[in-house]
């Protein structure tokens, strides 16, 4: 099968955005089908401010609850970014070859900075240079494709540039990967705010983001609070641009139960009725995640043993290829 790389920040608490646009799919398809690794991006968490306890808990946090919702280390790899140190050497090639041009166009930069501007705090270079390292995480595998929910799209397009260009003036290293999507939800919205990402990042929960470890109580309070749209008296119907509120709703349901958002808006005459059967369909596809994640948080060894052993395999696979980058650049080795 081809070779699959992803990861997830511990930037914060896992949301139904990383489970429905990226996790469930590494579970139910890219494992299956590839030889898959699956990384705990934790290098990537220090590029906003943060607190170095509260980074260790949530990189054990994410891992833990990898492979609570499944992903089976008999299957695919599965290990924290910061224990391969490939990442960070092949990472300094990718910044040698990236302009500053191209990492100020990303918008997930554009966003992060004006927040960071907007709350007094300095931008961290490596805000800027995320991007190379996401490169490297990609490129040391030999990864063909990327499986990511919608938001990534931008940066795999960079990773895929930096590899040609890499190609082009040193010699054939890399391969060039490409994005892979989910059909439904691969961009789920803010339950308050349905114009703007559902994203786990900032301080404090937030009412409009369903957390993974959530209990049922509140994730049915979550939706039945959602913000839905004017004009709901006609019935209701999907239209993402007009109804980006209930479009949302329709996206989850479908991505639980399966079928078209817009063939199941035609069994709903009020939103009252839709958001109960979302907000069970959502409690009843996370109970079996919660539940085995709390079996697995009760045994750290077992954890940590699988962590050990992927990061072991992931630096034998990512090894050659960056010596050889190292090697085509110029460096002595
Ligand atoms: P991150 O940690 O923000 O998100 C992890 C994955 O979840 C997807 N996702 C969503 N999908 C649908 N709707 C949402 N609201 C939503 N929020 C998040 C993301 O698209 C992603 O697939 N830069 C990456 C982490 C990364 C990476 C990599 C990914 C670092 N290196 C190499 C792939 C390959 C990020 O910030 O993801």
């Amino acid at each position: 099968g081809p070779r699959i790389f992803s990861g997830v920040q511990p930037t914060g608490h896992l949301t139904l955005g990383n489970y429905l646009g990226a996790v469930r799919r590494w579970v139910e398809v890219d494992q299956l089908r590839g030889d898959a690794l699956f990384c705990v991006v934790d290098l990537h968490a220090l590029t906003v401010e943060h607190d170095p306890a509260r980074v260790r808990r949530l990189s054990r946090q994410a891992a833990t609850l990898l492979l609570a919702a499944g992903l089976d280390p008999e299957r695919c790899t599965v290990f924290v970014q910061s224990h391969v140190d490939e990442h960070v050497r092949l990472s300094y090639l990718m910044e040698c070859t990236a302009s500053d041009g191209e990492m100020r166009r990303m918008i997930q930069y554009k966003e992060k900075s004006a927040e960071a501007a907007r709350r007094g705090e300095s931008v961290r270079v490596s805000l800027l240079t995320y991007p190379a390292l996401m490169a490297a995480d990609i490129l040391a595998y030999g990864t063909q494709e990327v499986p990511v929910g919608a938001d990534q799209t931008q940066h795999v397009e960079l990773t895929r540039d930096l590899a040609v260009r890499f190609n082009q003036r040193y010699g054939e290293t890399f391969v060039v990967p490409r994005a892979t999507h989910p059909e439904v939800a691969a961009r789920v919205m803010d339950l308050q705010d349905p114009t703007s990402k559902m994203g786990k990042s900032g301080q404090g929960r937030k009412t409009g983001v369903v957390y993974l470890l959530d209990e049922p109580e509140v994730v049915r309070k979550k939706v039945m609070r959602a913000v839905t749209d004017e004009g709901g008296d006609g019935g209701v119907v999907y239209e993402r641009g007009a109804r980006p509120g209930v479009a949302n709703l329709l996206d989850v349901l479908a991505a639980f139960s399966g079928g078209e958002p817009a063939r199941l808006a035609e069994g709903y005459a009020s939103y009252g009725a839709l958001k109960r059967d979302v907000a069970e369909a959502v409690v009843e596809g996370l109970r079996p995640v919660r539940e085995r994640h709390a079996e697995l948080a009760a045994d750290r060894g077992y954890v940590d043993a699988v962590l050990r052993g992927g990061a072991e395999r992931a630096r034998g696979m990512a090894r050659p290829r960056v010596d050889a980058a190292y090697r085509a650049v110029g460096l002595m080795g």
